[in-house]
């Protein structure tokens, strides 16, 4: 891509970084110059943003800027009032609805309390996006339930149901049913929300481990400094509908902007108030 990269390259200041992002296939996810309004109340005010494929990336930014009604642009379920996404190299405004229902399978999505169907066992969950989308035998579905499971330490919960079990263990049997369908990309609308500090520790444990085996474009959006600095490659600061900054960890964390160095270090004074 070429106009965006340069807005994202001129943020990293021309450095090392221009030539890799401007390849092709670089970016897993594009959002160029998005605006959506809700009534008279601008939510998304011109957003660019990129999501590197290959890479787990964080989306921070203080409550109601925005970042969910984002993910809802990214599959399809919103569309941009201008502006435009673009997920793996098409345009999702621009498709049609038999197009979308085919990305929303290459979409993993992980919701905050796993959006898990009461009335089914965890197997049945797990299950249901093989079912729904693939030819796959029975014992075929049953395998690939299996191996999720185990993955993310479910094994012995199969037969159980939603309401059985702790809300990191739904949130983990959402993350295995989100990748059944081996998705290319991945998102996950604040993860660690309702976990303790252990289990959201191990909630990212988690997600790198099947990010390092799996690939593909990860996008994690949480308000937690401590969870962004141990799994995010690449970060984004959403406020106000905007891109304060964006780029890779390191230089995120070292950041000159004043808003990112409050927001990143959690501190009360700065540019970030209560309204
Ligand atoms: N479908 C909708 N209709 C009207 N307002 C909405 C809708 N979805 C979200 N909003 C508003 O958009 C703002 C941003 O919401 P959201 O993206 O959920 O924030 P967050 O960054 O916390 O995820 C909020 O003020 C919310 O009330
Ligand atoms: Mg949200």
């Amino acid at each position: 891509m070429s106009h965006a990269a340069g807005v994202y390259a001129a943020q990293h200041d021309g450095d090392l970084r221009f030539d890799r992002d401007t390849e092709a296939g670089f970016w897993a996810i594009e959002c160029h110059d998005v605006h959506k309004s809700f009534g008279p109340t601008k939510i998304l005010d011109g957003l660019n943003v990129g999501f590197p494929d290959g890479m787990i990336s964080v989306l921070l930014g203080p409550s109601g800027t925005g970042k969910s009604v984002l993910v809802k642009h990214l599959m399809g379920l919103m569309f941009p009032d201008q502006g435009d996404v673009i997920v793996k190299g098409r345009s999702v405004p621009k498709m049609r609805q038999s197009e979308l229902l085919e990305m929303r399978t290459n979409f993993g999505v992980c919701f905050q309390d796993g959006a898990l169907l009461g009335s089914m066992t965890i197997f049945d969950n797990v299950a249901f996006p093989l079912r729904q989308h693939t030819d796959l035998t029975e014992a075929e579905v049953a395998e690939v339930v299996h191996h999720r499971l185990s993955q993310v330490g479910l094994s012995a919960a199969a037969q159980r149901r939603p309401n059985e079990l702790s809300g990191g263990m739904r949130k983990r049997a959402g993350f295995a049913r989100a990748l059944v369908l081996e998705p290319q990309v991945m998102l996950f609308d604040e993860p660690d929300s309702g976990l303790d500090p252990i289990r959201t520790a191990l909630l990212c444990e988690l997600i790198q481990e099947i990010h390092a085996e799996q690939g593909g474009a990860y996008v994690v959006i949480t308000h937690n400094i401590a969870a962004a600095r141990r799994i995010g490659e690449y970060l984004a600061v959403l406020w106000k509908g905007q891109t304060v900054q964006s780029g890779e960890a390191s230089d995120m964390f070292a950041s000159e902007n004043l808003f990112v160095r409050q927001f990143l270090a959690g501190e009360a004074t700065g540019p970030l108030g209560m309204d």
